[in-house]
């Protein structure tokens, strides 16, 4: 599976600025994936909602599937998968061209068999924390995952505001990731979702966070991907 990360080109990055295509332009979704792409963001975060484990439905291995035939095979499809069922569709969302799975621990009867059968499958897999959710059920299969996903908004829509109570969290999280890597354990990222935007990512990436989720501080009126986002590279440069 490193194989596959390093395909994915994570490994040494500083920082992953992962595009949520939730709040683009969905009637033209390929074209708002090619925007980012464009703008050399090449691992798309997909937000997938049934409406059932959260209150708003988007898409499924259908449209995936098709933005994959658009967008060609080089984009990391990362699909955070806000679903009832993941336990039994997850295949579909392979199939479908997904190289990565995010599944939701309290969306998880069996966690660990899940997220050794998206690993068998040949995806790279991550569990999802949503905020009121302690840390200990990813320090349970840590071992078998290639990235944590902190919620910092409750899931189900864009545009949110960041949750800051996620900072132990995370710094928990962190320190167990970095005890396991200093055993010779799997090297693991921490990613974060909501709410993140240029005054906030530098404080992210210094608590420890590798891969930052982005929706509306990339997609919205007031500025193009490609402008937003060099607002957001100067403030972790700053
Ligand atoms: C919320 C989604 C997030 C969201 C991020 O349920 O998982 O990915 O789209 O959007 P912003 O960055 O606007 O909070
Ligand atoms: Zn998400």
């Amino acid at each position: 599976m490193l194989m596959v990360m390093r395909r994915l080109g994570w490994l040494g990055r500083v920082m992953i600025i992962a595009p949520s295509v939730l709040t683009a332009n969905l009637a033209d979704l390929a074209q708002s994936c090619q925007k980012a792409v464009d703008s050399g963001l090449d691992w798309l975060h997909l937000d997938v909602m049934d409406g059932n484990f959260v209150p708003n439905l988007t898409f499924g291995p259908p449209v995936i599937r098709s933005l994959r035939k658009a967008l060609g095979p080089e984009p990391v499809f990362d699909a955070h998968l806000m679903i009832s069922n993941a336990e039994t569709c997850f295949q579909d969302y392979i199939d479908a061209g997904c190289n990565h799975l995010s599944v939701h621990v309290e969306a998880a009867t069996h966690l660990h068999r899940l997220v050794t059968a998206i690993r068998a499958a040949g995806a790279s897999v991550g569990v999802v924390l949503n905020p009121g959710t302690p840390v200990d059920a990813a320090l349970e299969v840590l071992s078998e995952l290639d990235l944590v996903l902190v919620m910092s908004v409750n899931p189900g829509f864009g545009g949110q505001s960041f949750i800051p109570t996620v900072e132990q969290k995370i710094r928990r999280l962190k320190t167990a990731i970095d005890a396991q890597v200093a055993a010779g354990g799997r090297p693991v990222q921490i990613q974060i979702d909501g709410g993140v935007k240029s005054h906030n990512i530098a404080m992210l990436r210094d608590w420890g966070v590798s891969n930052c989720v982005v929706g509306s501080g990339l997609f919205n009126e007031k500025a193009s991907v490609q402008e937003n986002l060099e607002i957001i590279k100067a403030a972790l440069e700053a």
